[in-house]
């Protein structure tokens, strides 16, 4: 690994482009999460993405692109269904996966048939997009198992010296994830939760199956039992009652909308939405993780959200995040 890379963040499309064009990676703003962009077409190009990353060759990379016709250059066929969606939710927080052409590299899609592509909706990152001659391979721009980022100095914290430049972008507007959606068996079929969520893809589709792994699937990485995981041990269930089994512990809380700062043994409380609002507690989720995982909290406790709208996917992360194997 050359770690004598000087990572500059900044404004600059030009500049953006000009290190894509030479292969090279720059981490790029979506209303999802920040992404570790490289250019999908180029197998030596994306390799560096996977070494980055530390991220192994199964895990699949998702292809950015800015308009329906673009895609339409590198991937076989669209399904009447899955257009339907595209053509409602793009650019947005949506994945599909679509069978790719052979300009799609193995290593982009780890071999697999299908190539997982998606246009954010992020004026600087369309732009870019635009600007370009191939699409963007970027998976989040954080190491390997490790909370997505949600600004530019979450990437450059993490990733300083492995990519050239940060495209800065602002916060995340959505802050989880895009929602991966395929067909399987005929169906519809929902593969990962994400920003976009469940209700929205129904109305449009109607009925659709689920199937997100639990287990340690090897061919669906990012649905991994432990990934999305902070440092710190994170348990989730009743605040309160959690508190209790850890006497004397510096607690670090995550709630929804609840304060429980008054209690002697938290050290810090972030209030995801006082609203009681799931889509702006998906915002603020990572960030929240990220700064209580750097904080003198011994532990982190936090609660599941209720299991509608953005909370299904919330809950999912936090799922996740609680899976650590190695603790
Ligand atoms: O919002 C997002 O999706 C962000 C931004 C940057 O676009 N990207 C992102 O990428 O979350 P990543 O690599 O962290 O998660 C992508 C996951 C993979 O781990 C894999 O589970 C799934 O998407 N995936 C990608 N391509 C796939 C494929 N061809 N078949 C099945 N799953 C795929
Ligand atoms: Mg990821």
């Amino acid at each position: 690994m050359d770690h004598s890379i000087i990572t500059e963040t900044g404004t600059d499309i030009d500049k953006a482009k000009q290190l894509l064009q030479l292969g090279r990676l720059v981490a790029i703003p979506t209303e999802t999460v920040y992404g570790l962009a490289a250019n999908a077409l180029n197998p030596d190009a994306v390799v560096k993405i996977f070494e980055a990353k530390d991220r192994p060759f199964f895990d699949p990379l998702i292809v950015h692109s800015y308009s329906v016709t673009a895609v339409l250059s590198f991937v076989e066929d669209f399904d009447e269904r899955l257009l339907k969606l595209a053509e409602k939710f793009w650019p947005g927080p949506l994945t599909l996966l679509l069978p790719k052409k052979n300009t799609v590299p193995d290593i982009t899609t780890s071999g697999l048939e299908r190539v997982g592509v998606r246009i954010p909706a992020h004026a600087l990152t369309l732009s870019l997009l635009k600007s370009l001659p191939f699409p963007l391979a970027a998976p989040s721009a954080n190491p390997f198992g490790y909370v997505s980022p949600t600004n530019a100095l979450h990437v450059y914290n993490q990733l300083n010296g492995k990519l050239g430049y940060i495209l800065n972008g602002g916060p995340c507007e959505v802050g989880l994830e895009s929602t991966i959606v395929g067909i399987e068996n005929n169906k519809v079929c929902i593969y990962r939760l994400g920003g976009l969520s469940m209700e929205d893809i129904e109305k449009e589709a109607g009925k659709v199956s689920l199937k997100i792994s639990s287990g340690d699937d090897p061919k669906a990485p990012g649905m991994l039992s432990s990934h999305y995981a902070p440092q710190k041990k994170i348990i989730i269930g009743d605040i309160e009652k959690e508190m209790l089994k850890h006497p004397g512990k510096k607690i670090g809380v995550i709630s929804f909308f609840k304060d429980y700062t008054h209690h002697s043994n938290v050290s810090n409380n972030i209030i995801l939405s006082p609203d009681a609002k799931t889509n702006e507690a998906a915002k603020n989720l990572f960030a929240a993780i990220r700064s209580i995982d750097d904080s003198n909290a011994e532990i982190i406790i936090s609660e599941y959200l209720p299991e509608e709208g953005l909370g299904r996917a919330i809950n999912d992360r936090l799922r996740r995040a609680s899976l650590k194997i190695n603790e």
